[in-house]
């Protein structure tokens, strides 16, 4: 009876123990250095994927990708809440123009399907940006991540180096990174572009972001990276 109840006590310690351990258990993995500022250029994405009658397709400015820790692999997902939306003030019309969904060309879907799209960058990249926003509520960091967006304004940005959305006119790669030249300190940002028959054209730029969501430089390491040459930045 004695060695019944040890052994008792002994498994209900064990259990707490892993319990704790669950519950404080590592959601995400590795450490990021910097965290990245993505940004797309809805014209491009519109013609590379067909995407005419999404609203997006309309829009003459840039709009949010995602806010993304680099070097962090989810372990254990956090998803956002179920009434996040309904709490989330005029998310609408921030889906419209700010940060919107580019993968449909149907108008009926296109805030159900971008908030799905928002759920899915909370899951994979907001929870684990916690270190850098100094939180892990979605609210601050989907505002965060606007509030740089805004702040970055790169329409503006590039128009007032030269850099306009021109449909017969080309720019050299070099140029869009030269932009961010003039900022001080210069950093690199990384330069994506889409291939439609033997031309590129300018979809993404990414800015990166230290701890104090400060610009740093970026690795050079990307996908769809444009050709060091000529590059359309398509107004239509
Ligand atoms: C496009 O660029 C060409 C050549 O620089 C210029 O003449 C034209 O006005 C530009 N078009 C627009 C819409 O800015």
């Amino acid at each position: 009876m004695r060695l019944l109840k040890c052994s008792l006590f002994i498994a209900i310690l064990l259990n707490s123990a892993f319990h704790s351990l669950l519950v404080n258990s590592v959601r995400c993995s590795g450490t990021p250095a910097s965290i990245l500022l993505a940004q797309r250029w809805a014209k491009t994405e519109c013609k590379a994927s067909n995407l005419i009658g999404n609203p997006a397709c309309n829009l003459e400015q840039w709009t949010l990708h995602g806010l993304w820790p680099d070097n962090v692999k989810v372990i254990d997902p956090v998803p956002l809440p179920g009434d996040f939306f309904n709490r989330f003030e005029n998310y609408e019309n921030i889906m419209r123009t700010e940060w919107t969904f580019l993968g449909i060309a149907d108008q009926n879907t296109y805030i159900t399907e971008t908030t799905t799209f928002w759920k899915h960058e909370w899951t994979k990249h907001g929870y684990c940006a916690k270190d850098f926003i100094g939180s892990d509520e979605p609210k601050i960091y989907f505002q965060k991540a606007l509030e740089l967006y805004r702040g970055a304004n790169l329409l503006r940005h590039l128009a007032s180096k030269g850099i306009e959305p021109n449909d017969t006119t080309t720019y050299q790669t070099h140029q869009i990174r030269d932009v961010f030249l003039a900022d001080k300190p210069y950093v690199r940002p990384i330069v994506n572009c889409r291939r439609m028959g033997n031309k590129y054209y300018l979809s993404e730029i990414i800015i990166c972001l230290n701890q104090n969501l400060k610009p740093v430089n970026c690795g050079t390491g990307d996908t769809n990276v444009c050709p060091e040459g000529a590059i359309t930045y398509p107004r239509t």
